[in-house]
């Protein structure tokens, strides 16, 4: 394994609605995913997040074994309505309170958060006034970012706004696999621009309480063609401007990609300042990879959008059916670097779902064989430090995830945790992979 320098940020990612449950507790209000979860047929066997890994009781267990593990970082996101049940007015201190129970336990075991504002769960009353296809909802962000810096801008150094503002309006609001559920195609345009506006906002907000390391993470993917036709060339193209460059060309260049082949000649909804709000430099830019995407032209010159998924073939898959193309890495790394004026850059998520067992309960300590995981978090390090190796100023990777948990749509049907849990009793127990994590974060020290 290639040596990472001895401040590489080592770490784990979780996010709240996938781990706390306690969605009726310490007066917290209604989310968006309790919502969706709660309309039959939208999550797989009707599962819900309202008791998922039960973090909101076992954080100290859980921080625990982050330390046991020897992670240096840990990202989490703080749910919105527990903090601002209807997403605008004062705050509710019981629910602050658990971030600072959850920070000064961190703090204690030497562990550095990066906390994420916004990882999908919005209050629902701000998505009966519109959501984020509301500019409101921008300015209402701004605010509650102010309200948790308030509280942990003395503990918190690492803020990020959103997760992923790609996959909350592309599942979210334009094919309705995610809560909300709406299924809006470019129509959902306008949640993309309030989304960055909220990120921009509440970047000046969070400026203007003193915070001197913010960040957004969003999902990226490699965008290869299917073929060198023309059609297929350009159907890429209009791909990559809608996953890669419609959330990356306003912050680091201040303006919009080309959308025209998607018939939108200007994002709507766009006002003076708004851009200048939405570039403001940042300190850390997150990148959630998963994999590269193929694309090709669409079957029908009818077709709702200008580009069909080919699907990568001739790789190995996971558990999720997702392709494990670790070079990936490298290449949206080098990629990104060479096209934007990027800050220093957090893996910010990266992992895998297989269907791992259960530990036997007749062996004392069992642990979890997932050999897979191991070699594909091995094989996505090191494609991280060969991007490091050509300059990418990568400066931390972040496990996706710590627990298995509530995976969105799926429920509790794909595992990524380096901690296996038994939902039926709570009970968390490392993976081989934690274990081998552990060794090379060690080694690595
Ligand atoms: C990302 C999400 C994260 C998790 C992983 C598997 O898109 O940010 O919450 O579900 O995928």
């Amino acid at each position: 394994m290639p040596r990472f320098p001895a401040d590489f940020l080592w770490g784990t990612a979780t996010a709240a609605y996938q781990i706390e449950g306690a969605v009726d507790e310490d007066g917290r209000g209604r989310s968006t995913w309790d919502t969706f979860c709660a309309e039959p047929g939208r999550v797989r066997d009707g599962h819900t997040g309202a008791v998922a890994c039960d973090h909101y009781h076992r954080y100290r267990e859980d921080v625990a074994l982050m330390a046991e593990l020897g992670l240096n970082a840990y990202r989490f996101s703080v749910s919105w309505p527990r903090v601002q049940p209807g997403g605008s007015g004062g705050p509710n201190t019981k629910g602050l309170d658990f971030y600072d129970r959850l920070t000064d336990e961190l703090a204690a075991r030497g562990i550095t958060p990066f906390l994420t504002l916004h990882h999908w769960d919005l209050p629902q009353e701000l998505e009966d006034t519109g959501g984020w296809l509301a500019r409101d909802t921008a300015y209402r962000f701004a605010d509650y970012a102010e309200i948790v810096h308030t509280r942990l801008g003395d503990r918190v150094a690492h803020w990020t706004t959103l997760n992923e503002p790609f996959v909350q309006m592309a599942f979210g609001y334009a094919l309705g696999v995610h809560a909300p559920g709406k299924a809006l195609l470019m129509d959902a345009l306008p949640a993309a621009h309030h989304l960055l506006l909220g990120h921009g906002l509440g970047t000046a907000a969070l400026r203007a309480a003193g915070a001197s390391h913010i960040l957004l993470t969003n999902n990226h993917t490699p965008v290869r063609p299917a073929s060198a036709d023309p059609a297929d060339t350009a159907a890429a193209d209009a791909y990559d401007a809608l996953h890669n460059r419609l959330f990356l060309d306003p912050v680091f260049l201040g303006r919009y990609p080309d959308l025209t082949a998607y018939g939108v000649s200007e994002v709507p909804g766009v006002s003076e300042d708004d851009l200048d709000l939405i570039s403001a430099p940042l300190d850390g830019f997150g990148v959630n990879y998963y994999n590269p995407t193929r694309i090709a032209a669409p079957e029908s010159p009818d077709a709702a959008l200008p580009f069909t998924d080919a699907g990568i073939t001739g790789v190995p898959r996971t558990g999720f059916d997702w392709p494990v193309v670790p070079e990936g890495l490298t290449e949206l790394l080098i990629d990104l670097n060479a096209r934007y004026p990027l800050p220093p850059v957090y893996i910010t998520e990266n992992g895998c779902a297989y269907p791992d067992p259960a530990p036997d309960p007749d062996i004392p300590n069992a642990t979890v064989p997932d050999p897979e995981r191991i070699a594909y978090l091995d094989a996505h390090i090191r494609a991280v430090a060969s991007a490091r190796t050509a300059g990418v100023d990568v400066r931390g990777y972040l496990v996706w995830s710590l627990l298995d948990n509530f995976e969105w749509a799926e429920g509790y049907h794909q595992r990524f945790g380096l901690i296996h849990v038994d939902f039926t009793t709570q009970k968390r127990t490392p993976k081989t992979s934690a274990l081998w994590y552990q060794a090379h974060i060690a080694a690595m020290s």
